[in-house]
């Protein structure tokens, strides 16, 4: 029994997160097991991003408890170890634009990027050849030393992910990962991304727009609505109707607009 709790990398019960008008979250409880590649899908307003800004620790639940990698998320107060348990990609990539890709990637060892700058010169070669080999791995062994910003969406997003390959957090978010890139771009980029996951067994919860990218390159699908559960089934139980339901607006929000 203890042996199979261990291996939940994200257990909550109850959780809850209220803004002064809105029930953001309301009383959600599941768990993610290592290694399951969960989607996370939704209408906008469904609680989403304050879901996975709340396994990030960004945001406080009001009501419940979180669990990540076995530990209370009350207790990751600790930068780095935070971010050995989670890393998160969204979709405006976060990335430091006037810096070279590889300094963005080494970012990924480093939680304080005020700390990293003022070590850069001091970066052992060992890392380096791990942050070459990361971009090699992502297909930009080429743009190493190009500045961030003058590479495309879809280049941007996998510098994001190679410095999640340096940072090799047990816990993988992504918000909408590649929901400001073309269709050819957006199937790259979570190909790589669950395919990567995938290699090193970690867990990967990734909210979408798209429902078929869900059913394309996950395993499981939890759906929100207005902060509460809605379904959370494996991929092949999702059904065309209870898509259709989960994405209507309901008859009250339709008179009251
Ligand atoms: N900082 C905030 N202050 C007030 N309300 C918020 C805040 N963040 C989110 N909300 C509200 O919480 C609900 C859930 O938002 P969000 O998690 O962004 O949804 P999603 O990502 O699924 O589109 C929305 O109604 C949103 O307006
Ligand atoms: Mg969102």
């Amino acid at each position: 029994m203890k042996k199979l709790t261990s291996q939940n990398m994200i257990e909550m019960r109850n959780l809850s997160k209220f803004y002064e008008r809105k029930i953001a979250l309301s009383s959600l409880s599941f768990s993610i097991k290592k290694g399951e590649r969960v989607a996370l899908i939704g209408p906008s307003g469904a609680g989403k991003t304050t879901l996975l800004n709340t396994f990030a620790t960004l945001i406080k639940p009001d009501e419940g408890e979180l669990t990540l990698a076995g530990i209370p998320a009350s207790k990751l107060t600790n930068r780095k170890e935070l971010a050995k348990k989670v890393g998160m990609i969204r979709q405006q990539f976060d990335l430091v634009g006037q810096l070279p890709v590889i300094h963005n990637v080494l970012a990924g060892r480093l939680a304080d990027w005020g700390f990293f700058k003022s070590l850069w010169s001091l970066i052992i070669p060992q890392e380096k050849q791990a942050a070459r080999e990361a971009l090699e791995k992502v297909g930009l062994a080429d743009k190493i030393t190009e500045q961030t910003s003058k590479l495309s969406g879809g280049e941007q997003q996998r510098v994001a992910l190679a410095r999640l390959l340096l940072q090799k957090p047990e816990i993988i978010l992504a918000d909408e990962p590649v929901a400001s890139l073309d269709p050819a771009r957006a199937e790259d980029i979570l190909f790589m991304l669950t395919k990567l996951t995938q290699e090193e067994n970690q867990t990967l919860i990734t909210s979408l727009h798209s429902v078929e990218y869900a059913r394309k390159y996950f395993t499981r699908i939890i759906a929100i609505k207005n902060g509460k559960l809605f379904f959370d089934l494996p991929v092949h139980e999702v059904t065309d109707p209870i898509l259709v339901e989960l994405y209507s607006l309901e008859e009250l929000e339709l008179h009251e607009s």
